[in-house]
């Protein structure tokens, strides 16, 4: 009797251990439509989800010294896109989270080049319409992302200050390697920018770094 309620102990203390690692999906989500995922782990600062495989569309690379600059050029093509813009002229609904990915340059004064993507909701998976200029897309390669979350507009100065942070909060876990390989074997793209807010939301607002790495390294965790 007494071991059994030993083991029921244990197992709330497992249950709530697990459930205090998901931090909560974007409030964004609970109005419009996200892409589906699951959490794999989390601790210190971060979080490591397995994405499905879903149709993206997205912008062609775009040269800029600024992300904010690159992100809204990338934006406005992409909502240009879902309001008809499209070879089937038709309107798609709004999704969230805008994805920004960033390849950064070497030298200082160098663009980088940002990739933008809206993720197509369900209704348009089966046949998103195609359009001059946009790829629609199932995204390639990597399901899984280590991600970490932080508020606010997102400025220049914040995107490679986050990724610092989530790449160092990953130290020391059984994590940090498939990440790294997935960064290196992902030459278009170091890391990603989810931003799930438009910017006429003033007061919680949420986005996340996301470093992208490959199903394969990580089925043995
Ligand atoms: C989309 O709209 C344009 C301009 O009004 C028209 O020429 C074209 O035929 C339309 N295409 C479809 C698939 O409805």
């Amino acid at each position: 009797m007494a071991r059994r309620s030993g083991m029921v102990l244990l197992l709330v203390v497992v249950v709530a251990g697990a459930a205090a690692l998901v931090a909560a999906v974007p409030p964004t989500c609970e109005r419009i439509e996200c892409p589906a995922y699951e959490v794999v782990d989390g601790a210190n600062g971060f979080e490591i989800r397995r994405y499905s495989d879903a149709m993206w569309v997205s912008t062609a690379p775009i040269e800029d010294i600024s992300f904010v600059a690159a992100t809204r050029t990338g934006f406005l093509q992409l909502f240009n896109y879902i309001q008809g813009k499209n070879a089937y002229n038709e309107t798609i609904e709004m999704t969230a989270p805008v994805l920004t990915q960033v390849a950064p340059s070497d030298g200082p004064f160098c663009a980088s080049s940002f990739v933008v993507s809206f993720y197509v909701p369900k209704k348009n998976q089966p046949d998103p319409p195609p359009a001059e200029g946009l790829h629609v897309q199932k995204r390639a390669g990597a399901k899984y992302a280590a991600v970490r979350r932080f508020g606010g507009f997102v400025a220049d100065s914040d995107v490679g200050e986050q990724a610092a942070l989530l790449d160092a909060s990953l130290q020391g876990t059984k994590w940090a390697a498939a990440v790294s390989e997935g960064r290196r074997a992902d030459l278009t793209s170091s890391y990603t920018v989810a931003q799930y807010n438009s910017p006429f939301e003033f007061s919680g607002r949420v986005n996340e770094i996301w470093m992208l790495f490959d199903a394969k390294d990580a089925a043995d965790m």
